[in-house]
Formats: C-alpha cells, structure tokens, sequence
C-alpha cells in the first residue's frame, strides 16, 4: 500500500505512539461495549476466574488491539500478542499456549486467517483447557495431553464471517465495533491534542472529526499531519483554517473521503453504467486489491449510502450521483 492518508494500514508510526489509551475509562465511544466488558472483567475479577473468551470485530482502525490490551490491563493479567497469518504450523499455536499463566489473556489479532487445520487446536484449548501435541512420527507417533490453566483468548477480526462457526461459537463475549460519530472523533482529537501537547481549537478538531471517516486510526493520522502544517506555517496552535489547508491539500474531502474512494464510486458509475459490478471488477479497474476494497474502503462507503451490495454486486446510489454532481 502506498503513503495514502485516508488509508486504514497501520503504519510504523502507530507502534510508538503513546496515543493508545490503557484503560476503559480513557476509551472514548463504544458505550455499549464498554459498559458490557467492565461488567464482565468485574464479575471475573469477584470470582477469581479468567474472563471468558472475547471476539471483537468491525473494520480496521476502530480500536480492537487497543481494547484487547484494556481488557488485560484491567484484569492486571500479562497480554500476549500472536497473529493469524503468522500461525503457520500447529507448533507455533502450542508453543505460544504452553506459555500461558493464569488468567492471562492472549491476543490473536487477523483470527480469521489462522489456518483451519490448526485452528482446531483451539477449540480443546479454549473449551476445556488442554492441548493434545502428537510426538513422534509415523509409525511410533502418540499423543500426549498438557493442561492449560485457564486464560482469556480475545481474538480480533475484521471480517466476523470469515470465522468458522466451531470456533466462533467458543467466544463467550462477542463484541462490534462500530464506526465513531463526530462527537466521539472530537474528544479523540483534544485527547491526542492532550497526549502530544498541541492545542487544537474546538472548531478545528469539530471539522477534524467530520474527515476522519469515523476512524480514530485515521483522527489520529489526520491529526500529526495537520500539525506538521501548523509547525511550518508557524502556527502556535492548531485552528480551522489550517485543518481545512492540510486537508485539502491532502485530497481529504469534506467528509473524509480520500482519491480511492472517488475513484471507486466514479468508475463503477463510468465504466459499469452504476452497476451492478463485482468487486474484481472493481478492483481491476481502479488498480486495488479486492480484499484491500472490502476491508477498508467499501464498509464506510456502505455504511454512508454511497454504495449498496445487491446479489448481482455493488451498485452506486442515487446519493452518489449527487454527491459527485454527475447525471444520472
Ligand atoms: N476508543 C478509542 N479512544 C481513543 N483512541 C482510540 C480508540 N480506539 C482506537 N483509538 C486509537 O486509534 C488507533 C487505532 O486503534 P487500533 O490499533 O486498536 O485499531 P484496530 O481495530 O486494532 O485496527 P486493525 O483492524 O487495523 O488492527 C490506536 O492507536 C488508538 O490510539
Ligand atoms: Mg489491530
């Protein structure tokens, strides 16, 4: 993926940022969630028992490894962090299991592309607490069973359905994370003004919000870009004028839609007649992958009505023909 603003990939940037909040009650929006999971980490906590096991899902950029670390946080657990697609042998999966502790939590992010041959190691592991490893080979081969004390598996996706019904099915808390509203993107604006000590002023991180594409990732983003404006132009602080500057000139529309996403709606209305297309269609056409349109560009564009999913494939709205002031 290129240097694009809008674009949900995370960056090297993020891995030092001290942006991310380390507690539920810095955590701004997911009201309904937030209130779900403290009840929960309560109630374990009174038991003295692992949290049950976690699903969280919704597009990229939406807070779930932030959450994942919360939630071990307000456990007082250890967080240990694997990943789906760097899961490739079922040795990999028991060596990480093996070195569980109690009540830890551990943390796959991209659960969905764990391979489904080892994804099966999970279900004793997350059910009754114990992984079989087969030792030996062929003709001599046994297997032996290790205990696992109980932990907390949280598992992050992007893509719930891509999850096999077995496995989803063993998560206790199931949890969305919805895009943010621009009240929500607001107070992560002044948060992060707060944290990397810039001033923003209430208009300016109003209209920062309304860009962002209901993404802290991208608010955040958005956010280091605009202020890298601020300092050149010799701005003691940041206000509405240079937020709308930057962003401008970083083709961030209006309401945060970036070059891809018009690309996106003006090629499926010139080259497919409006649709219906398909997203390999629409993918070869404007030059992306098909998995990069349908994790970060297509759900805030369907979300917004500028684009529906039909069973014959996506077609653009009568909005989109408005908002880009072409005939119909
Ligand atoms: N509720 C929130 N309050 C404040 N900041 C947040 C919140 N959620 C996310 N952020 C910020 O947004 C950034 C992105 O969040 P995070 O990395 O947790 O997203 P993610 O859902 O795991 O994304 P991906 O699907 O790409 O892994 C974090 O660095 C964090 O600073
Ligand atoms: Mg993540």
């Amino acid at each position: 993926m290129d240097d694009r603003i809008v674009t949900n990939e995370k960056l090297e940037e993020d891995k030092y940022e001290d942006i991310r909040p380390s507690f539920l009650d810095e955590y701004i929006g997911q009201s309904e969630v937030k209130e779900n999971i403290s009840i929960f980490i309560k109630s374990a906590k009174m038991r003295e028992d692992a949290l049950d096991h976690v699903l969280l899902y919704g597009p990229p950029g939406l807070g779930k490894t932030t959450l994942a670390n919360i939630i071990a946080n307000e456990l007082g657990s250890n967080i240990r962090t694997a990943s789906g697609p760097a899961i490739e042998k079922s040795g990999d999966l028991a060596a990480i299991l093996s070195t569980l502790e109690p009540n830890d939590v551990l943390f796959i992010d991209e659960i969905h592309r764990i391979p489904k041959y080892i994804e099966e190691i999970l279900y004793s592991a997350m059910e009754d607490f114990y992984l079989d490893i087969v030792i030996g080979n062929d003709g001599s081969s046994r297997s032996i069973r290790i205990d696992l004390p109980k932990f907390t598996l949280v598992g992050a996706t992007t893509r719930a359905g891509d999850l096999s019904s077995p496995l989803r099915d063993r998560f206790g808390i199931i949890c969305k994370l919805n895009y943010y509203t621009e009240d929500e993107l607001f107070l992560i604006a002044k948060r992060t003004s707060k944290v990397l000590g810039v001033d923003i002023c209430d208009e300016a991180a109003h209209e920062l919000a309304r860009r962002s594409r209901g993404t802290p990732r991208i608010c955040n983003r958005l956010f280091k870009r605009v202020r890298d404006f601020a300092l050149v132009y010799g701005k003691s602080s940041i206000d509405e004028e240079i937020v709308n500057m930057a962003l401008d000139k970083l083709k961030v529309d209006k309401i945060g839609l970036d070059e891809t996403d018009y690309n996106l709606l003006i090629s499926i209305i010139e080259k497919f007649n409006g649709g219906p297309v398909g997203i390999d269609a629409i993918a070869s056409s404007i030059g992306e992958e098909a998995g990069t349109i349908e994790d970060v560009y297509e759900p805030y564009l369907l979300q917004n009505g500028f684009l529906k999913r039909t069973s014959r494939g996506r077609v653009v709205t009568d909005k989109t023909y408005e908002y880009l002031n072409i005939e119909k």
